[in-house]
């Protein structure tokens, strides 16, 4: 019941302008900030570092130029820039450019043209480099959008483009279905929105059994799956259907967010299977970080602690 309010009222709180911006007077600056402990960086250069301790301790990334929901064609024009200009960066000093994307970043609720050309920009860049590019999954009123756009860029004969399906959607597995007779790669979730009970499982629990039946279905049939949580029962759920169909660690990845359960993702290096973090980087990071805050408000107590740190000067 507490965690459910909770949630509904982070979600809320991150569509704020006023406590954006209050808030982010605080955000990631000094060794305590309590933002910083889920963003690579706000500039290049602390995102770059991030990436080169990240891979040196063996993991792999995707890149998120913090953004979201742009009410107009510049913004969606400057929002496009970044990610261009990311894509050179990082290729430029030999990291993987590895990204991913949401299209009501780049224009999707403006003009659905631009925000197609933007997307299909950004995805012939980061091909230059080796590069992937992973559209997120937004609200449920972005879905079909999403999806008429991720496979209009795959028609154009653009193979390094995915998407994202969540499990606590009724209608995943049709769209499962969609995504593997076309062979593309699928990160799944479980989903990070406010959904209503007609369109969503209300239930954890049937979240949950959606995640592990679709995982099933993605280890068995899917081009190289990401599975996105941070659930050690989806994990343990995973590992043994993998191990018990011989499907080998190599078939698959699982991926999570910087600075969230940084122990279990040590433990599944260690064990020897790939591990892809998610790494949000830029100034925009409020609505991200306070959706952190609505998975888990135990967090609630880390960002405290942080505050207190900083007001003490340590
Ligand atoms: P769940 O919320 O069920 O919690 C299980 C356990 O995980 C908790 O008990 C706790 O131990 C741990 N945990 C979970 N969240 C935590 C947190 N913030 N801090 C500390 N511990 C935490 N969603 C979406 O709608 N569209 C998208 O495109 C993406 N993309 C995406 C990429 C990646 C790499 C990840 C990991 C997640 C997403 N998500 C997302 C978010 C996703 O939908 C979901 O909201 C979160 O991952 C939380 O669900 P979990 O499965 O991790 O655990």
């Amino acid at each position: 019941m507490f965690e459910s309010i909770a949630r509904t009222l982070f979600l809320l709180v991150s569509k704020s302008r006023l406590l954006k911006r209050a808030v982010s007077r605080y955000g990631t600056r000094g060794p305590h900030s309590f933002a910083r402990r889920f963003i690579g960086g706000e500039t290049f250069d602390e995102l770059i570092a991030t990436l080169h301790t990240l891979s040196h301790q063996g993991f792999s990334h995707t890149l998120n130029h913090l953004g979201e929901h742009v009410t107009s064609r510049d913004a969606a024009h400057t929002a496009s820039a970044d990610y261009l200009d990311t894509v050179d960066r990082v290729g430029l000093a030999g990291l993987p450019c590895k990204i991913s994307v949401k299209l009501s970043q780049i224009g999707l609720e403006t003009d659905r043209g631009l925000c197609v050309e933007n997307l299909r920009q950004i995805v012939t860049a980061a091909k230059r480099h080796g590069g992937f590019v992973r559209i997120d999954m937004e609200g449920s009123a972005l879905i079909d959008q999403t999806l008429e756009i991720f496979e209009r860029v795959w028609a154009d004969g653009h193979r390094n483009v995915g998407v994202v399906l969540q499990s606590y959607l009724y209608r995943t597995s049709a769209d499962l279905e969609r995504v593997l007779n076309l062979g593309a790669r699928v990160r799944l979730v479980k989903g990070a929105y406010n959904e209503h009970p007609d369109i969503a499982y209300p239930l954890k629990a049937d979240v949950d059994a959606a995640f592990v039946h679709l995982s099933h279905r993605l280890l068995r049939e899917g081009t190289t799956p990401a599975f996105a949580t941070h659930d050690p029962q989806m994990i343990t759920a995973i590992r043994a259907f993998a191990r018990d169909h011989g499907i080998g660690n190599e078939a698959f990845e699982f991926q999570m967010l910087y600075g969230v359960r940084r122990d279990l993702q040590m433990a599944l290096l260690a064990d020897g299977y790939a591990v892809r973090i998610y790494v949000p980087f830029g100034l925009e990071w409020f609505p991200y970080f306070m959706r952190r805050l609505a998975e888990r408000p135990a967090n609630v107590g880390f960002v405290i602690k942080s505050v207190l740190y900083e007001q003490r000067g340590s």
